[in-house]
């Protein structure tokens, strides 16, 4: 692959966008690689993701101005769905995705963080939807989910102004859990990954799938009943009933001696 990094440390993996030269813009090369990425992780083994940009300058400064500068209706709303066909499938990977957001993530760039899980940024990170200045609307998901994160008020006002923020108010209105300096995020963000990777690995994706099924319900008793089903799985799991156990025996090294080998 030419712009995609993928590297695998033990249960959880790094996806670096890697096209440094234009500031890890997306052009339908990297989104095409980037699917390509997503359909070869190896769910028995990865439990956690990591996605970041290549440098320290930019995590994504969003997609390509250049490619996009000519492209028809037709042409634009196909650009359009290819972004969020990629990006919907990372919302919905089975697994949690962590953004490392390392600088710029505009446009596309913050619609990428967006579909992931849980964004955690470094202090110079600016996110924004610019797009307005370009005579477009945020076309990979940012009328949608930027709506659904920090609220319909907010969200219209950095969508109608195409002002960026800074990360101390990415922070403040909520777009972004923790910053970090620099040189610590990506080891804050694979420390977060591997402790997600060290708990029950199908409850995990059931937690994830229940609030995004939930959020998606019509209504609380529909979401509510997601829930109970996804709960209900639980007890089908050896996790579930070693976990248990081991908190209910007195005796642990019984407990871990009969779960060695399940
Ligand atoms: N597309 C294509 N190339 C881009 C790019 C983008 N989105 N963002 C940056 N680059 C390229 C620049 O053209 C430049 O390339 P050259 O060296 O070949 O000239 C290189 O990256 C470095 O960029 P700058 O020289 O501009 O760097 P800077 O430090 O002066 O500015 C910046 C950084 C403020 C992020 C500026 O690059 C910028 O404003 N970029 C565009 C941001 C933007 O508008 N993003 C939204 C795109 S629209 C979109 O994403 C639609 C959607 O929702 C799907």
């Amino acid at each position: 692959m030419e712009y995609i990094l993928y590297e695998v440390k033990g249960q959880y993996a790094i996806i670096t966008i890697n096209r440094e030269k234009a500031l890890n813009a997306l052009n339908s090369q990297v989104l095409d690689e980037l699917n390509e990425t997503l359909d070869n992780v190896d769910l028995n083994e990865i439990r956690a993701l990591i996605i970041t940009g290549a440098g320290e300058k930019s995590f994504v400064a969003g997609a390509d101005i250049g490619e996009m500068s000519t492209l028809t209706k037709a042409e634009g709303e196909a650009f359009g769905k290819k972004g969020n066909d990629v990006f919907r499938k990372l919302e919905t990977f089975p697994i949690p995705v962590i953004a490392a957001v390392n600088g710029f993530a505009l446009g596309g760039g913050c619609e990428l963080s967006m579909s992931c899980d849980i964004r955690i940024a470094s202090e110079n990170a600016v996110f924004g939807q610019p797009e307005v200045g370009l005579g477009i609307t945020p076309g990979f998901g940012g009328t949608q989910r930027l709506a659904r994160l920090i609220g319909a008020g907010m969200a219209k006002q950095m969508i109608y102004t195409a002002r960026n923020i800074k990360a101390d108010e990415a922070l403040r209105v909520g777009l972004v859990n923790a910053l970090y300096p620099m040189e610590e995020l990506l080891p804050a963000a694979e420390k977060m990954a591997s402790g997600i990777a060290k708990n029950a690995p199908i409850a995990v994706r059931n937690c994830k799938k229940a609030i995004n099924d939930g959020l998606d319900a019509a209504n609380m008793d529909d979401a509510l009943v997601i829930e109970e089903k996804l709960f209900g799985d639980c007890f089908e799991t050896e996790d579930q009933k070693y976990g248990m156990a081991f908190f209910l025996d007195k005796n642990k090294e019984k407990v871990k001696e009969a779960f060695k080998n399940k």
